[in-house]
Parts: structure tokens; sequence; C-alpha cells
């Protein structure tokens, strides 16, 4: 599922991934129409449709929702039992939606199963969940494979199942980063407290153009 104000940037996922010859279908809350120019950039592969044909099409779904509209997306949709799920998403709310709070301002809020993850887990039992893609700013995913290959950004995943994890391995690969595997999917967390550093970080600093990569020592 591709998404609104951030189309052009989460788009830039989904024309890489079309361009490396796999089949994409995205979708949003309802008006197909948002989505045509990304349908366009994305070429012979790339097509648009209800989130419920999406979930039929795809054997792996990118989940980019805001975390509070999970329940009610997936509601809307059929099983998923065996589809490959990634979760983008960080238990973040801001603050314009929440009455008697200073606007422009992100909460973050601990899932009562510790990460969206394995709420998401918990709500699609026979899924297979990775995490993956949540721990810089959509817009970076633009700027980044405009990188050259010596400075491509890390992108860290982590779940249970491991031939999903491959697979996910090999669209982050596709998408021009470099995959990182934190672990099991009990790691969610961590990744979402990375996305959590990366706001502080932004705001201490008021930088915005940084992401947090893997260095290895020579
Ligand atoms: N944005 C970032 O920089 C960033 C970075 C890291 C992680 N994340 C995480 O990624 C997730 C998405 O963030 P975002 O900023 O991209 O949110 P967003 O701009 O609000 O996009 C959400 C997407 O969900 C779709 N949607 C809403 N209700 C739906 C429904 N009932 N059925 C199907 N699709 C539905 C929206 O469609 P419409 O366009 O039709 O409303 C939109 O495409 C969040 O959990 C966020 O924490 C975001």
């Amino acid at each position: 599922m591709a998404s609104s104000e951030q189309d052009k940037s989460v788009g830039r996922l989904h024309s890489s991934w079309a361009h490396a010859g796999h089949q994409v279908m995205v979708s949003n809350s309802g008006n197909l129409s948002k989505l045509e120019p990304l349908v366009a950039e994305m070429g012979v592969n790339g097509s648009s449709g209800q989130a419920d044909e999406v979930v039929e099409f795809a054997d792996v779904i990118l989940f980019s929702v805001l975390w509070r509209k999970m329940e009610q997306v997936l509601n809307g949709l059929g099983s998923l039992e065996g589809k490959i799920v990634i979760d983008t998403m960080n238990p973040l709310t801001t603050t314009e939606t929440i009455v008697g709070t200073a606007p422009g301002e992100h909460i973050f809020e601990i899932p009562q199963a510790g990460s969206t993850s394995e709420e998401l887990q918990k709500r699609l039992v026979g899924a297979r969940i990775v995490k993956a893609f949540n721990h810089f700013p959509a817009e970076l995913l633009v700027k980044a494979t405009q990188e050259s290959d010596t400075n491509k950004l890390t992108v860290f995943l982590c779940g249970d199942d491991k031939q999903a994890k491959h697979l996910v391995v090999q669209l982050i690969e596709d998408s021009g980063f470099i995959p990182v595997d934190a672990g099991r999917l009990s790691s969610a967390h961590l990744l979402e407290n990375l996305a959590r550093l990366w706001h502080e970080v932004m705001e201490a600093n008021e930088l915005k153009d940084f992401a947090f990569s893997i260095t290895r020592l020579k």
C-alpha cells in the first residue's frame, strides 16, 4: 500500500521494485486516481488496485499505514495467511490528532505486544511479518536511490521466517539499500526505537538528511 503525501517518496520504492522486474500493485484508502502518476512511473510492471485486490494479487505486501489505523485497514482485507508482510510502521502519532497537546510533536506509544510488528503478527496469524524501512523518513528514499554505490544506506530488517527475510533482503537490495539482519521479530521494538532516536537527533540538531548505518572497520 502506498501513501498519500508521501506518494512521491514511498513511490520510489515501488518504482525501483517495478524497474527491477517485480510486478507491483499499489493501493490506498480508495481513490485510486491519486496513484496514476505513480503507476505511470512504474511502467509496464506497475498497476493499482483496492487494498483487498492487492492482498489477492501479491506474495509480498508492504504494509505502510499509520499505526492508529492498523486495525481499520486490516478489517477491510481478506486473509493474509502465508503472505510476507513488510511492516514499516512506527507506533507514533502526531500531536495534531491528540486534543490538549502542542501541534507538530510526535508521541511514541508502546504497543501491548512490544512493537507494531508483533501486534501485526498477533492480528495476522499465519502471515510472515518482516519489519523493515521504518527507521528513516520516506523522503530519504528518493535521495538514497541517487547515492553512489559507496554511500548506500543501511536498511535493518527483522523477522522470524527465514525464507521471508531472504526475500525481503532481495527487495531491499533491489531498491538500492544495504540490508542488515537485526534478528528475530522480537527485535522490532529496537528498530522502532531507532526511529524514535532518529526523531530525537533530528530535533536536537535541526538535522534532517541523515540515517543510521552500519560501518565495517577494516
Ligand atoms: N513517512 C515517513 O517518513 C515514515 C518513515 C518511516 C516509517 N513510517 C511509518 O510508515 C507508516 C505510513 O506512514 P506515512 O507517513 O506514509 O502515512 P500516510 O502518508 O498517512 O500514508 C498512509 C497510507 O495508508 C493508506 N490508507 C489509509 N487507510 C486505508 C485503508 N482503509 N485501506 C487501505 N489503505 C489505507 C493511505 O491512503 P490514502 O492516501 O488514500 O489516505 C495512505 O496511502 C506509518 O506507520 C509510519 O510511522 C513513515
